[in-house]
């Protein structure tokens, strides 16, 4: 048959996502399953998020505002930027292709620490473009220095994912300071906060405060995980007009669907309740990191929703033996294992089966 897909496109990876519940009660008949796969938060939707998507789909025969006017005002008050300065998409991630699309040619380069988002090297190939991965530092975080040094004048994008997924690391300021510093004025930053809301180290700065006024920066953040709206796919980035100008344009119409619009404006009038959720979060995160020290010593402090246990080869055998014992986590083989903070009783049961799993 003769070929009608790109051929460099057999050698790419596919997108794993994490494995749902049903899966494990079609493969081993466990009734209830718990998933820890996917850096979700655990507690439902925010307070009149449901009312509003109710609302909402009562117009769902109207295409949505596809200049997200309302949205994109309130997250310009929300986060003090201009409108104008904001894009919002299908979740973060295809604001990431976007990014790709509006910066690079076939046979540009776009830098990113390794492992970091898996997302990363797809969007990378997506546009014909040639990933170039900086292996982490022994921490399991970035090492922007060799960041720095890997841009060449091919390099048009540059993810700095902060903090990792999956292995919770941040950079901090005066890293990110200097990095920031030397990177040529002719290449963006993209500074990937997915998880910001869960940070409490004070020296991790706030992309946006700190260097959203920068011109080669622009900050992406999601509602999927601290919002909990991981199911109706909103993602916003803020840049200087002029960048965020050329991405609407190559943003698929329409994306923002007009349940999640405004399943997004409910949630942002929930904050209160999301500080509640993320403190909670933060704490679990915390008592299950001690305790896994206990059995992998060397699990790196994360400051996002998720702990990463730096198992090697170990790490498929891991997953698949948690499975079996009715949680499912994120492995990466010959790598580690990704697990998200779930509510407590939830990471008792992964931390049980941690014990048996090792
Ligand atoms: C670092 C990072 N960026 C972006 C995303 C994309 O999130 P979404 O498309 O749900 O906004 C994720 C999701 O897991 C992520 O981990």
């Amino acid at each position: 048959m003769s070929r009608l897909t790109r051929a460099d496109l057999d050698a790419l990876p596919a997108y794993v996502p994490g494995r749902n519940v049903a899966d494990l009660a079609r493969e081993f008949g466990i009734a209830k399953a718990i998933k820890l796969a996917s850096n979700e938060v655990p507690f439902g939707p925010l307070p009149g998020v449901a009312e509003a998507v109710a609302r909402a789909v009562l117009d769902s025969h109207r295409y949505p505002d596809m200049g997200v006017v309302q949205l994109r005002d309130r997250l310009a008050e929300r986060y003090a930027v201009s409108p104008d300065r904001i894009v919002t998409g299908c979740g973060s991630v295809a604001l990431a292709e976007h990014l790709a699309k509006a910066t690079c040619l076939p046979g540009d380069e776009i830098v990113y620490s390794w492992r970091s988002f898996e997302a990363y090297p797809i969007i990378s190939a997506g546009v014909g473009a040639t990933s170039v991965r900086v292996p982490n530092t022994p921490g399991h975080g970035h090492d922007l220095s060799a960041m720095a040094d890997a841009i060449t004048d091919r390099t048009r994008l540059v993810f700095v994912c902060n903090p990792n997924n999956p292995t919770g690391s941040t950079v901090r300021k005066a890293e990110l300071d200097r990095f920031l510093a030397d990177v040529p004025s002719d290449v963006l930053v993209v500074l990937d906060e997915a998880y910001r809301e869960f940070v409490t180290d004070d020296e991790v700065p706030d992309g946006l405060q700190t260097y959203g006024d920068r011109p080669n920066v622009v900050v992406l953040r999601t509602l999927s995980k601290a919002w909990g709206l991981a199911g109706l796919r909103v993602g916003f980035l803020v840049g200087q007009s002029e960048v965020a100008a050329a991405i609407r344009k190559v943003v698929t119409a329409f994306s923002t669907s007009a349940v999640a619009q405004a399943a997004a404006l409910a949630a942002l009038d929930a904050e209160a309740e999301v500080t509640r959720r993320c403190a909670l979060v933060v704490s679990e995160r915390e008592r299950v990191t001690e305790a896994l020290r206990k059995l992998v010593p060397d699990v790196p402090t994360s400051q996002a929703n998720f702990v990463w246990l730096p198992l090697a080869d170990q790490a498929a055998a891991f997953g698949a033996a948690c499975e079996k014992l009715g949680v499912i986590v994120r492995p990466f083989a010959g790598d580690g294992v990704r697990v998200t903070i779930g509510t407590p009783d939830e990471n008792d049961a992964f931390l049980t089966a941690a014990e048996t799993a090792l």
